[in-house]
């Protein structure tokens, strides 16, 4: 037992100078130097160690005998701050990803290094118009894995065929409220499972070149100028989950082919100018949770029952002026805001104005038995202006107001009786 003691402790102890070393693996020092004139605080003298609470981060390698920096994130930027081409230079064998959230004033980072795979930029680069990001800065970096710009306008080649033409292995595209203008490249050379492009000015069609990203699983188009039809090829995205196309210029009907999308989870397609009846496959696409089809001009009758409706996380539909639902199969204590029931021939009892917002959709339909109500909705329309009145308020207001031109035009017809008389 005695001479095998020693043994293992000494073992141990060796292992653990090891770790040691391997873990106080210091900084190279050139990065180091780096950090020190971006003024990234390095208390502990570890800045690999350091926490996200902070304006920036960093995270590193196990590098020895020298770490080396392999990912940079500022965060709040201050005004002072600024990336000289002699600061990124020693940073940039190593560096993989590179983040900027809310650094208005900093100017883009020229001189970065082709090998990054990760370029984000929230809210920065805005104060000066002359050093926007530019596209073709960004059409460098050919090897990104994740673009991710968000309200940072882009300036100059704004077009995205030549921001993504060299980069192969992007998966992950981000660039919404960026100003970005064109039309959708005619060819993608990536593998690319989510892509937003929010809020640009994008126009033209929706190239089917997107419909080949077989691997997509998020794609957002939404608050563009996209314009023509939504290609039936979209079912060959069978791993989409989520797809906003709303707000933009889209026309023709829901295409059919939307439904073999199994795995479709949020769709928004409001505010465009659809046509057509609503397709009755939603109420079978199992994994659908929020639907929105508000604002286009589709007609006839909605084909959901009310239980669909009620499993939906969220459901909008009011704003297509000729779409009416079916009073014995949805009840009218389901809130369908702006929405109206249908006549026995599937056309809207009334025109729900978009306005309005009183119009719960409790009290109001109740009046009504399906015939013979096309009069009182126009006397309703009529008091539509009026928040807070229910029903039989209304339909009050419109005895009254008839009333009240009856005795009007009784006592106008006995006063002409009476002039007459006199002459
Ligand atoms: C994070 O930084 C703050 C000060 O900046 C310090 O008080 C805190 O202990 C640090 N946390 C860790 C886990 O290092
Ligand atoms: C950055 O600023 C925002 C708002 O000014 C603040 O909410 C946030 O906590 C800040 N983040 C950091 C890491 O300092
Ligand atoms: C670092 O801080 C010093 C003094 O606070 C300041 O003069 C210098 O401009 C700062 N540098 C950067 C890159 O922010
Ligand atoms: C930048 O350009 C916008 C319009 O493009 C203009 O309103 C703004 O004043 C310009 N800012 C500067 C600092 O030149
Ligand atoms: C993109 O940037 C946003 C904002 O900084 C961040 O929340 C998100 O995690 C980033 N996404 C990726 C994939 O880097
Ligand atoms: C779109 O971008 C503009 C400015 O670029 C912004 O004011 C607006 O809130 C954004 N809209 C959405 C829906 O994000
Ligand atoms: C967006 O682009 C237009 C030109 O198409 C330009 O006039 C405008 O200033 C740009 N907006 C921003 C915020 O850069
Ligand atoms: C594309 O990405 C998917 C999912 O990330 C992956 O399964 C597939 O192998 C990739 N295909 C190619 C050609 O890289
Ligand atoms: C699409 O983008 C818009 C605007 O940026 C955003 O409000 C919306 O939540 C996004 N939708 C999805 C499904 O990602
Ligand atoms: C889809 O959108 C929801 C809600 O906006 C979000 O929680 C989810 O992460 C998104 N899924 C994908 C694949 O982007
Ligand atoms: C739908 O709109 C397209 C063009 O926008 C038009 O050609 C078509 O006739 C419309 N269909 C219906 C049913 O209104
Ligand atoms: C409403 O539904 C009932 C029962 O399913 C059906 O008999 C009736 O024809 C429908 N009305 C319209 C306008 O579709």
């Amino acid at each position: 037992m005695k001479p095998q003691q020693p043994q293992p402790s000494l073992l141990l102890l060796l292992i653990l100078l090891l770790l040691a070393t391997v873990s106080a693996s210091p900084l190279h020092p050139k990065q180091l130097k780096s950090l020190q004139s971006l003024n990234i605080s390095t208390p502990t003298n570890d800045p690999c160690n350091n926490n996200q609470s902070s304006s920036s981060s960093i995270t590193c390698d196990d590098a020895s005998p020298y770490r080396h920096i392999t990912s940079l994130f500022f965060i709040n930027c201050s005004s002072t701050l600024s990336l000289p081409f002699k600061t990124l230079k020693p940073l940039s064998k190593s560096l993989l990803s590179l983040s900027f959230t809310n650094c208005p004033s900093l100017s883009p980072p020229y001189h970065l290094p082709i090998s990054l795979h990760s370029f984000s930029a929230v809210s920065s680069f805005l104060h000066n118009n002359h050093t926007r990001l530019s596209g073709l800065f960004l059409a460098r970096l050919k090897n990104l894995k994740t673009l991710n710009i968000s309200s940072t306008p882009i300036s100059t080649s704004r077009r995205l065929y030549v921001i993504l033409g060299n980069m192969h292995k992007l998966t992950f595209l981000k660039i919404s409220n960026s100003n970005l203008s064109g039309f959708i490249p005619k060819s993608f050379h990536s593998n690319l499972t989510y892509i937003d492009l929010s809020n640009n000015s994008l126009k033209g069609s929706i190239r089917i070149s997107i419909t080949r990203l077989t691997n997509l699983k998020s794609l957002n188009l939404s608050h563009n100028s996209l314009s023509g039809q939504i290609p039936n090829k979209i079912k060959n995205l069978i791993f989409l989950k989520n797809l906003s196309l709303a707000s933009n210029k889209l026309s023709g009907t829901i295409p059919n082919s939307l439904s073999s999308i199994s795995e479709l989870t949020h769709l928004d397609l409001s505010m465009n100018q659809l046509n057509g009846t609503v397709p009755s496959f939603f109420s079978e696409m199992k994994n659908l949770k929020h639907l929105n089809l508000a604002d286009n001009s589709f007609h006839g009758v909605l084909p959901f029952n009310e239980s669909f409706i009620k499993n939906l996380n969220f459901f909008e539909i009011g704003g297509n002026s000729e779409l009416c639902y079916n009073k014995t199969v949805v009840s009218s204590n389901l809130k369908l805001e702006g929405f109206a029931p249908c006549d026995k021939y599937g056309f809207p009892l009334w025109s729900p104005s978009q306005k309005e917002e009183s119009l719960s959709g409790e009290n109001d339909y109740g009046d009504y038995n399906g015939e013979g109500g096309n009069e009182k909705n126009k006397e309703k329309m009529k008091n539509n202006e009026e928040e807070e009145h229910n029903g039989s308020n209304k339909t009050l207001f419109g005895l009254g107001i008839g009333l009240f031109s009856i005795v009007f035009l009784i006592l106008f017809l006995f006063y002409l009786a009476k002039r007459c008389r006199w002459i």
